[in-house]
């Protein structure tokens, strides 16, 4: 089997070139972000707040999170129920990151990626694909952009998808969240020393997508 790891920084465009990447190659794309962001979810179902005073264990013991491919795209589910729309939110995004330090949390989804890499030819993004999820993946790619043209684009798909937000907001969030991800203990967000750093800075998508494609065609020599 092919695996290919992109992990890098919230809103480097790592799911939309993914995506893409995958129907050309004809491999999966799995979004593990959207595993952290139902788990995100569960808690703040649960009456969490990002401090997390709540009990961790006793809330993962009775949460169910699974995925599914519909006609080639992922769906997220939540004890049973298909949350892959609802869990696009900016407060979700927040509660994603704050779930994401706690080890608990990042054993009781590991299992879960590196099945789906074992049975299939996966494109994998997150953020600890390549150092920690499949240290063996045939491709590793660390994307990334600057923190102003990462905002710029998820502002504007948020804005797409009619959610209230500011740029400002957005950018705020994206700092945060980047300081987050990077400074916990556990699978902090860094490069894996044998990964490609492809840096999409002022980058057409076109541009970027071959980029990645050709990146991955002379890696995985296919
Ligand atoms: O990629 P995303 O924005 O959907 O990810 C949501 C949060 O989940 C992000 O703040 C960090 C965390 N995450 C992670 O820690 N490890 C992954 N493999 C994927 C996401």
């Amino acid at each position: 089997m092919i695996s290919v790891a992109i992990d890098g920084p919230a809103g480097a465009g790592k799911s939309t070139l993914s995506r893409k990447v995958a129907a050309e190659l004809g491999f999966i794309y799995v979004d593990t972000g959207a595993l952290y962001r139902a788990v995100g979810l569960k808690f703040i179902d649960k009456g969490a707040n990002t401090e997390l005073n709540v009990d961790i264990d006793s809330i993962l013991a009775e949460t169910k999170v699974d995925i599914r491919f519909c006609e080639g795209e992922q769906r997220v589910f939540l004890d049973g129920e298909d949350v892959s729309d609802k869990i696009r939110t900016p407060e979700v995004s927040m509660m994603a990151s704050a779930v994401s330090a706690k080890p608990a949390v990042r054993a009781y989804l590991l299992e879960m990626q590196r099945k789906l890499a074992r049975e299939n030819n996966v494109i994998m993004d997150g953020r600890d694909i390549g150092t920690v999820v499949l240290p063996n993946a045939t491709v590793k790619i660390f994307l990334t952009a600057s923190a102003e043209d990462r905002s710029r684009r998820r502002y504007e798909e948020l804005i797409l998808k009619n959610q209230n937000v500011t740029y400002k907001e957005v950018y705020d969030d994206m700092v945060k969240r980047d300081y987050n991800d990077s400074h916990r203990d556990i699978a902090p967000l860094k490069p894996a020393e044998d990964s490609v750093i492809a840096d999409t800075t002022g980058f057409e998508f076109q541009e970027s997508l071959e980029l990645l494609l050709s990146i991955i065609r002379e890696k995985a020599e296919i």
